[in-house]
């Protein structure tokens, strides 16, 4: 039984389908909502072999962008960081939205039960060995409940007793969509006195942009205009960096925040993604994030139905968190080293730019960017030396 129907859980009942073991997946929202919502793009190295290995990666294959670098961009000036020349890794630029879409056309080909707007999910008998999943009137039992229902969803709440680790930040981001052509081959992480600003993209006619703002904003103060022109001011290179604009597609806010739930498991409920972490999007790592920890369990399940082996489940959090907290670490140097800190003084303005001066400049740091940010491998006891 699993929870919820973004990237996690749909993945998850995808890599179990392959290997014969069947699911039912319910989620709270409609197909239209969930296939709509934008949210992140940037899949690492692995994450892509894994869409690839669960086989729905045509169309991220056919219109996925793979990029083999970024730019960090500060004091109006650009810096490549080349993943290519310093891990022989790169990322693939394609929408959370498609992939979403591509798993649920494929769950729906496989005659799989996957429930829509299923707004009254409740877990039960989770310390048994038949626990029980109720909604919608009916009751279900399972083998295990896998919690993969986001940050907001009610899995997190049956952990008997968490170790809660939480950061806020004092900012958001509002994003945009853009029908306009991308300024730029490649993303721009860009710091400014204003503020961060990132560029990015969803297709060769689609720009995706963020502005950050402070954490109390109201979206209504952000007129079409005023982001265009921010953004032109932060973007704004010594060379004439010149910004194409078109019009806007979406636009909404997002807060800010570091959390990890642990352990990630109750008796027999397993919690993935967003709904035992969440990161902020700075290192492009949430997703990714939720990709691993189903690559895990899906791995984990089928040594206890195909293996009869109960170890791989039982070690599922502690193998989890190491790649969380290195991908918690990694968001939160990306986040701190290029916003600007509203509550911050002038040593830490400093000691942000000393950061980027040196990842720009030292080839050592520069391949620690990059191999975070192309993400590390997955195998236990990874190591690059
Ligand atoms: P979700 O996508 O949140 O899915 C959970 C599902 O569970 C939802 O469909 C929800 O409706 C459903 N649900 C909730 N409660 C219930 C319930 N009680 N019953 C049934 N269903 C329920 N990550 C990256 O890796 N790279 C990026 O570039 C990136 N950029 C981002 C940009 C933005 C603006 C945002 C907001 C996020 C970004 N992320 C990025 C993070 C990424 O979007 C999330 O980490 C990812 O969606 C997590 O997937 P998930 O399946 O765990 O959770
Ligand atoms: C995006 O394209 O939505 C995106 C890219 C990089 C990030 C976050 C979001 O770090």
């Amino acid at each position: 039984m699993i929870v919820g129907a973004g990237p996690a859980g749909l993945l998850l009942s995808q890599l179990l389908h392959l290997q014969g073991i069947e699911s039912v997946v319910l989620e709270r929202c409609d197909r239209a909502y969930v296939e709509a919502r934008v949210r992140a793009g940037v899949l690492e190295h692995g994450t892509a072999e894994t869409l690839r290995e669960a086989g729905i990666s045509t169309r991220m294959d056919a219109e996925g962008m793979p990029h083999d670098g970024t730019e960090l961009r500060f004091a109006r000036a650009r810096h490549r960081i080349d993943f290519a020349t310093l891990t022989g890794r790169h990322i693939v630029v394609y929408g959370q939205q498609e992939i979403v879409k591509d798993l649920i056309a494929a769950r729906f080909h496989a005659g799989a039960d996957v429930r829509f707007e299923v707004d009254d999910v409740a877990l039960h008998d989770l310390d048994s060995d038949r626990p029980r999943v109720t909604a919608g009137g009916e009751s279900i039992e399972a083998d295990f409940v896998i919690g993969a229902d986001g940050f907001h969803g009610i899995s997190r709440d049956h952990l008997a007793d968490p170790s809660v680790y939480e950061r806020t930040y004092p900012f958001a981001w509002l994003g945009i969509l853009a029908e306009a052509p991308p300024s730029s081959r490649e993303l721009i992480y860009c710091r400014h006195e204003n503020g961060f600003a990132l560029h990015s993209m969803r297709s060769p006619s689609i720009t995706r942009m963020y502005l950050q703002v402070p954490a109390t904003e109201d979206i209504g103060d952000w007129s079409d205009d005023r982001i265009w022109s921010e953004l032109t001011t932060r973007l704004a290179t010594d060379d004439g960096f010149e910004l194409t604009e078109g019009p806007l597609l979406d636009k909404s806010i997002t807060p800010m925040r570091s959390f990890v739930a642990t352990p990630m498991q109750q008796g027999r409920l397993l919690i993935a993604g967003d709904a035992a972490h969440i990161v902020p999007p700075t290192g492009a790592k949430g997703m990714n994030l939720a990709i691993a920890d189903v690559r895990l369990l899906s791995r984990a399940l089928g040594g206890y139905y195909q293996d009869g082996r109960d170890d791989l489940v039982a070690a599922y959090t502690e193998t989890a968190l190491r790649r969380v907290w290195r991908a918690t670490h990694f968001s939160w140097w990306m986040t701190t080293m290029l916003h600007t800190d509203p509550d911050g003084d002038a040593f830490s303005e400093q000691l942000a730019n000393a950061q980027l001066d040196y990842v720009t400049a030292s080839t050592a740091m520069a391949t620690s960017l990059a191999e975070n940010y192309t993400g590390l491998p997955y195998e236990q006891g990874w190591s690059y030396r």
